[in-house]
This record gives C-alpha cells, structure tokens and sequence, in this order.
C-alpha cells in the first residue's frame, strides 16, 4: 500500500508532540489494569485468558509521574480505560492527582458501568469530567451471553448514576456483531430519542484471541446504518471534529446523536491524535501496530525526568502510519483489555 502524506490540518495545528508526520499527539489513553469483571466475546477469548502480575503494573506514584511528563510535552486530554478501570485500586485518587497537573483540560474513562453507581459521585468530584460506557444491547439475555455472565440491571444504575452526577454527555459503545446484537440497534438508538446521549456502534477489530469473533462476526457500519435507517428512516448526517473517530448523524428530531466509528471500513489514521500506555508503562503508539517503548523499567533503573521527556518524544516521533486490516493484515500483539481501547 502507498503510505498517504496527507494529515488532516487540524491534527496538524494541534497542541503536544509531534510523529514524523506531523501528527500532534494531544490525546493520551492509559489501561489502568489488565483486569475485568466481564469477558466479552469481542474482546476476551472464551478460556486462556492470563493476566500480568500485580508488580509488572505500573504503581500509582510510576504512573502518575509518568502522566505529568506526557502533560509536559502538551498532552492535555486523557482517558482511562482498562481492562476495566473501576476495578482499579485507589482510582478516585489517581483522578484527583492526575487532574491537579496544569494543563490537563479533560479527563474521561471508558467502563463497563457494572460497579459505577457505588462511587459516580465520587470520581466525578475527584475530576472526571466525562464516561463512555460499553453496552452492546438492551436484551439482558443477550447481554449476558455478550459478556459472558454480565448483568444489565446494574450497568443501567451505574450509566444513570454518571448521567445524575453530571458527566455529560454519556457515550454508550456498541460493537455490533452477527448473530448476537446486530438486530437490536434500533434499540439502542432509540436511547437517543429521550436522552442527550451519544450512542455509538464500533465495528469489530481482530485483536489477539478474538479473530475467529472478527472473522465470522464483523457488520460494517454500513450494515449498521441500512439496519437502523429501515427502522427510523434517513438519519441526518451532524457535523463531527476531525479527531472524533465517530462520523455523526442523529434521528430527526432526537436529543441525542447516533454515531458510526468504522476502524475497518474507513479508518481515520489521518486524522490520529492518540498514544497509548499500557498497564505495564508502555508507550503504545497505534492500537493495532505492535510498536512500543517501555517506560516502567527505565523509571525503575532511575531514569531522570529529562531522560524520559526525551524518550517519550524519541517514540512519538516513531509513530507508525496505521493499519492494513482491511487488507487482511494482522499485528497486533496483544488483546484490547491489555492495551486498553
Ligand atoms: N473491537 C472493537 N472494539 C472493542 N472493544 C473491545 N474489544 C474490541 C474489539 N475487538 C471496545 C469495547 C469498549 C472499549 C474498551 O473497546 O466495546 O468500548
Ligand atoms: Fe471488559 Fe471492556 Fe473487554 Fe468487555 S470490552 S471484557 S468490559 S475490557
């Protein structure tokens, strides 16, 4: 494949470190655990799944110096995601420490919700601004089978709990696949008629362990769409910022907006704004590319803050351009609980 030049200007005239592309990185993502309390179909393989020793993982005091160089260098978003990240330890704090860094504009986390309405109140005062929870489908049955062994019941206290504490507007991330969900996303959407939610549908991608779910289980969003539009008619397209993977549309006359991110039908490297760190302090630098830098056992060898600016910024540089999966190729490494979504 030809390696495409063109990056979106925005990108370009973005805040933070720069690719060898000129792609500024603004937008940092951290796994805080490897851990869940689901094992969804997309995302875990059935049996076999191990998880990293606790001292692999990066500590709280590694990861939050870490995350105060990232800002440093202009990174000014970021996401906590996991594995799920309420299971873990001392988040509320992790919150409160990482919002006290100058410079961080927004921080926001990815969940499965199953344990959110014990503490939403908590980490939205310790400065979570905004939630995406995962939801695949409104039928407890299926959502059960999705997750293998999830209750619904629980995640929808947990999204009202967020909605009620203030984190708007709510995101909820749908991977839409064959033969489980994909005939009731106009459920989903019809979420959107009542509340100022996003509801969006993800196509799946082949991350280690999950490839034969991928390969037998992939719609596209063009599926999705034809699917909802025969239900609700034509959706009106809404105009959407280039870095948001989701292309925007809504039901005519709804609160909320229907979202497509189509990684696979259309993916959106040129428009890419993101790094990763994983649990165990790697520097990610695309979600299916196995390229990354280590930063745990450099800050455990008594790396300086300047010998790690300096790597950090060395990595960033070598960011690659973005996947072939449409073409067949797969990378990846490693499954998405570990590298975090
Ligand atoms: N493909 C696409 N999305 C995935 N997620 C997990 N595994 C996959 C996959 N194979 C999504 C979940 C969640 C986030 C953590 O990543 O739906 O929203
Ligand atoms: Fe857990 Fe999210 Fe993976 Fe589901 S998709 S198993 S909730 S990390």
């Amino acid at each position: 494949m030809a390696v495409p030049i063109q990056i979106h200007p925005l990108v370009k005239s973005s805040q933070g470190p720069r690719d060898s592309y000129g792609r500024a990185m603004n937008y940092l993502r951290i796994s805080l655990t490897d851990r869940c309390n689901f094992r969804c179909v997309y995302c875990m393989p059935a049996v076999g799944m191990q998880f990293q020793p606790r001292d692999e993982l990066l500590t709280d005091d590694e990861l939050v110096r870490l995350v105060g160089l990232f800002v440093q260098l202009g990174v000014n978003k970021i996401r906590l995601t996991g594995g799920e990240p309420t299971v873990r330890p001392h988040l509320v704090d992790i919150i409160r420490r990482i919002k006290s860094f100058d410079g961080v504009d927004e921080i926001s986390m990815t969940t499965n919700a199953l344990i959110l309405s014990r503490n939403a109140w908590a980490l939205k005062e310790a400065g979570l601004d905004r939630i995406n929870v995962s939801i695949d489908t409104l039928d407890p049955d299926k959502f059960r089978m999705m997750t293998r062994g999830g209750r619904l019941d629980l995640v929808w206290e947990g999204i009202k709990a967020a909605d009620a504490a203030g984190m708007s507007p709510i995101k909820l991330n749908t991977v839409v696949l064959k033969d489980h969900n994909e005939h009731d996303v106009h459920k989903m959407a019809e979420l959107t008629l009542d509340h100022d939610w996003h509801v969006r549908f993800l196509e799946i991608m082949p991350m280690e362990g999950v490839g034969i779910v991928y390969d037998e289980g992939l719609v596209t969003s063009a599926e999705t769409q034809a699917n909802l539009e025969q239900h609700f008619g034509a959706l009106e397209p809404i105009e959407t910022h280039p870095s948001d993977p989701a292309r925007l549309w809504k039901i005519p006359g709804a609160k909320g907006s229907i979202g497509f991110i189509s990684p696979i039908s259309a993916p959106f490297c040129d428009a890419c704004n993101r790094v990763r760190l994983t649990a165990d302090g790697k520097l990610r630098l695309c979600l299916i590319r196995p390229d990354e830098v280590d930063f745990r056992d450099m800050m455990r060898a008594g790396a300086t803050d300047e010998e790690i600016l300096r790597h950090l910024r060395a990595g960033i540089w070598r960011k690659p351009w973005g996947h072939r999966v449409h073409e067949g190729d797969r990378e990846t490494v490693r499954g998405m609980s570990q590298i975090g979504g």
